[in-house]
């Protein structure tokens, strides 16, 4: 299947070649920033150098200033729907929004099996600057969390967790997309003006899912800095990564109901969706431990909230707006990339038992409903994208010890 998602090719506009595997060929035909980590981390364990392609062909769009788009439309004019939804660079070709910064892990993964020093040294340099982009400039009051500014760029697009800000007290297909138009139109008028979306609070939160990828990527970011004899880079993201998971702690821990909540608008208001986005620090292996122990033992595990047949799904099942079914994204599916991640957060945290579960669980699931975008944590049942490239994640589940 990954074969078979593979696109390569010469991209006139930008002048390059790219070598990138695809989300799925019928929905998502173009390289996102997260669905090429993920893949690359899968392929190393077939085809290593494809997997270094995949991702030196996504960090061969970044910007010079660090910035690396969430989609870039190599093969151009193909599909204007998805070019029309999102917020386009002015290039044409590439959109002007992140996606979690999990490169640095997808890096240190192929480093871990190749031990390439010369992959790793032409990577680098892009890499610290794309992390420096995203301190820079979405963390603008300087508390170690950054800000994202529409929601696709969670990666977990229609997730309830924004229905506020969203202005969407009734969630319907129509009604999200007119306000995602909203949105873009707020933004394009203002950059007009030359003002910056985070200027405007028209949508900007705190996610604590993306923070806690993004200091488990500062983490990962230090170690690969380290290995490559650059000390002060290693020092500078090990303590960029302290500060992020220290702030998550401060700020957007509920000790009442034991779960992580998102801040969204400048004056930090906490939102109180509980989503698998709630669970997400517990990759932090810096995470205290009777914090990591209320959020598997009172949530994660919990049959009545995320342990449904096939977990872990991305709503609560006790939340209001949990939807287990077809429908607008990450209201209540489940999906293989968020296993993936808590899987090695439970391992970070000594729960070798309930890891093994979930990936065997996650497992039964792909061989029941195939690789699917997301499924029914309730039956099983696969929906949305097939041929959906991220599912294959549930291979390095199944080879980690
Ligand atoms: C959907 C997902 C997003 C993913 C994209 C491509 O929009 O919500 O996370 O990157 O599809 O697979």
């Amino acid at each position: 299947m990954l074969r078979l998602n593979r696109r390569t090719g010469y991209a006139a506009w930008a002048g390059l070649p790219f070598d990138f595997t695809c989300p799925s060929l019928s929905g998502y035909p173009f390289q996102w920033f997260w669905d090429s980590c993920f893949n690359a981390i899968v392929l190393r364990h077939f085809d290593i150098e494809r997997a270094k392609r995949e991702l030196l062909t996504l960090m061969s769009a970044a910007r010079g200033d660090g910035f690396i788009p969430h989609v870039i439309f190599w093969e151009s004019g193909a599909f204007p729907s998805h070019v029309r939804r999102y917020a386009i660079a002015r290039d044409g070709h590439t959109s002007a929004s992140i996606q979690p910064p999990v490169l640095a892990q997808a890096v240190a993964a192929i480093w871990d099996s190749s031990q390439d020093r010369a992959f790793l040294d032409a990577i680098l340099p892009k890499l610290w600057r794309f992390h420096r982009w995203l301190i820079e400039n979405r963390d603008p009051d300087g508390d170690g969390l950054i800000s994202i500014v529409q929601p696709d760029e969670s990666g977990m697009d229609a997730s309830p967790r924004y229905d506020r800000l969203m202005k969407l007290p009734q969630l319907t297909r129509s009604g999200y997309r007119e306000a995602m138009r909203r949105l873009f139109r707020v933004y394009r008028a203002a950059r007009a003006e030359g003002r910056e979306p985070l200027d405007l609070d028209a949508f900007s939160v705190e996610d604590v899912a993306v923070n806690a990828i993004f200091a488990e990527g500062c983490r990962s970011l230090a170690r690969l800095s380290l290995a490559a004899g650059a000390a002060a880079a290693g020092e500078e993201f090990a303590s960029q990564s302290r500060r992020t998971s220290q702030a998550l702690l401060a700020k957007c821990w509920d000790p009442r109901r034991g779960l992580f909540f998102d801040l969204a608008g400048r004056d930090e208001r906490p939102e109180s969706i509980a989503a698998v986005a709630s669970l997400m620090p517990l990759i932090l292996p810096d995470l205290p431990s009777e914090i990591a122990t209320r959020l598997v033992e009172e949530h994660l595990l919990n049959p009545e909230e995320f342990w449904p047949p096939y977990p872990v799904p991305s709503v609560a099942l006790n939340e209001p707006s949990f939807m287990p079914g077809r429908g607008p994204l990450w209201r209540g599916p489940t999906w293989i990339n968020t296993n993936w991640w808590l899987a090695r957060g439970l391992r970070a945290h000594g729960y070798e038992g309930a890891a093994q579960e979930l990936t065997a669980r996650t497992a039964a699931l792909v061989s029941r409903s195939g690789f699917r975008e997301y499924y029914n944590p309730l039956t099983g049942a696969g929906y949305g994208a097939r041929g959906f490239a991220w599912s294959t994640l549930v291979v390095d589940m199944l080879q980690s010890p």
